[in-house]
């Protein structure tokens, strides 16, 4: 008697924990469906301006402004522009979206005018969470493939 009740608890036990496994794969691949979803969201909505208006709504770059800037005479057509970033690392990412990032300014040519007037002035600082951000680059990386 007492074995049967013994192996119809393991049983139990056993189809609980299939069960459950399967309630995990079934999540995680809802969740995936909601990562992306939601990395859409926060791109079109990130609590600041939308990256997609600068970014484009593929993330694949758009032309922001141009401008025209007179020096000594000498006038420099310049363009802001954003590149295709449907590629980049996630390492990458969070380092540029970190808001106290530390990335070393880069040196200017001096002929290279509108590089230096147009750098670090173009992208908003954003306060998104690590899982934000890792939801926005999935998103990104992933525009393509739908
Ligand atoms: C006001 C315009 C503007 C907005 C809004 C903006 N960006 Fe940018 N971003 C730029 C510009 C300009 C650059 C520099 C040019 C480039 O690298 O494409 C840049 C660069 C980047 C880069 C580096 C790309 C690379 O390959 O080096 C990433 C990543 C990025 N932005 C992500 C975002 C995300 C995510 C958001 C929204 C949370 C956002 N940006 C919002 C203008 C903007």
């Amino acid at each position: 008697m007492l074995k049967i009740i013994i192996s119809l608890f393991v049983g139990i036990l056993v189809s609980g924990s299939e069960i459950s496994q399967s309630l995990v794969k079934k999540q995680l691949s809802e969740s995936f469906i909601t990562r992306y979803e939601y990395g859409k969201m926060l791109y079109n909505n990130p609590r600041g301006i939308s990256c997609a208006k600068c970014h484009g709504d593929n993330a694949k770059g758009t032309i922001i402004s141009k401008f025209k800037h007179v020096v000594k005479e000498k006038s420099y057509n310049c363009q802001i522009r954003t590149k295709d970033m449907t590629t980049i690392s996630l390492e990458k990412f969070t380092l540029i979206l970190n808001p106290d990032n530390l990335i070393e300014k880069p040196v200017f040519d001096t002929t290279d005018l509108c590089s230096k007037m147009i750098y670090g002035n173009t992208m908003p600082k954003y306060f998104l969470t690590q899982d934000e951000l890792e939801s926005i680059h999935y998103y990104i990386t992933h525009i393509n493939q739908r």
